[in-house]
């Protein structure tokens, strides 16, 4: 992995921006005309879209209180940051005064937003950086410091990993971020999907349909499409780390005790999934009990 000497691509005015649509769902006030247009367009065609945006947000929210709560873990890097103003991190995390949040993005517009935003806080970082090009973001002052100490983080993958289709290309970018983060460190996952639906079903068939036509959408000659993984592929893509309970769900059913038990996507059409990095005694465990069994891992 090399360093690179990395620049935001120009300003984009004349396409919709993930991070503004993303805000546009959530009612975070700052679409333009083109999201405002984009998301009216896109929920004609998939009624059911602003309630996916709001059950993954959901889903983050519920995670980031799970690190904090339940692992102890105050420092958070989001990749694909966007506009944290319909963030949850914040609430949950900035009241320690260990807390810090890095957010790091690769958009000209999102990343003067969160400079302010850092230049007004101080447990708030802000990293401009290409997800697909790994150095552009761990090669940084900031995330080397962030890493320095060896105390666990989370980091926070939302909206990110189905912009690309490649997946063996995506599991090996990710290998390059998971390899630095410390052991006990967490990993927050969502990513789009059909899976779970009935093809059978005219009304599912219909969602596969209309979600694929809202991953189309997104090209423009600024942004990828979307594109829409089963949870195997998403199991595949956290290869290496431990998938914590209850495992790949879709966003609606993660930890929520009012959906417990529920496994149909109920319209989330998301897979949600927190997964830690073992410590070095449960990954030597794990390499030893292959040896033991006489298998191959390949
Ligand atoms: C759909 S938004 C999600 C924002 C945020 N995670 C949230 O949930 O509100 C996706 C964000 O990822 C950023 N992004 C997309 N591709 C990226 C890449 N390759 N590297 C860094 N950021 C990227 C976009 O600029 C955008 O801000």
């Amino acid at each position: 992995m090399v360093a690179h000497q990395w620049e935001p691509p120009e300003l984009c005015t004349c396409c919709a921006s993930p991070a503004r649509i993303k805000d546009c769902f959530l009612n975070g006030g700052q679409a333009w005309e083109i999201e405002k247009s984009w998301c009216a367009n896109a929920a004609r065609i998939m009624p059911s879209l602003p309630r996916v945006y709001s059950e993954e947000r959901e889903f983050v929210r519920r995670a980031i209180r799970f690190a904090v709560q339940e692992r102890d873990i105050h420092r958070f890097l989001t990749i694909g940051g966007g506009l944290p103003d319909t963030e949850p991190m914040d609430d949950y995390v900035l009241p320690f005064t260990s807390g810090q949040v890095v957010y790091a993005d690769k958009d000209r517009y999102v990343l003067a937003y969160l400079d302010l935003l850092a230049s007004e806080h101080d447990q708030i970082d802000c990293v401009r950086g290409d997800f697909h090009v790994p150095g552009t973001i761990l090669f940084t002052d900031v995330i080397e410091d962030l890493l320095s100490d060896g105390t666990p983080i989370c980091l926070v993958l939302n909206g990110v990993l189905d912009a690309t289709d490649d997946t063996e290309a995506l599991a090996a970018t990710l290998g390059c971020y998971t390899e630095r983060l410390p052991p006990g460190s967490l990993m927050i996952a969502t990513h789009a999907t059909v899976d779970g639906l009935d093809t059978d079903n005219t009304a599912d068939l219909a969602l596969v349909g209309q979600m694929r036509q809202v991953c189309q959408l997104f090209r423009t000659p600024h942004w990828p499409q979307r594109h829409l993984r089963t949870a195997e592929e998403l199991g595949h893509l956290l290869r290496g780390l431990d998938l914590l309970e209850p495992g790949i769900t879709f966003t609606a059913n993660w930890a929520n005790p009012r959906r417990a038990g529920d496994r149909r996507p109920a319209e989330s059409l998301c897979l949600a999934a927190v997964a830690a990095v073992p410590s070095l005694r449960t990954a030597y465990a794990s390499v030893a009990g292959v040896r033991a069994s006489g298998r191959c891992a390949r």
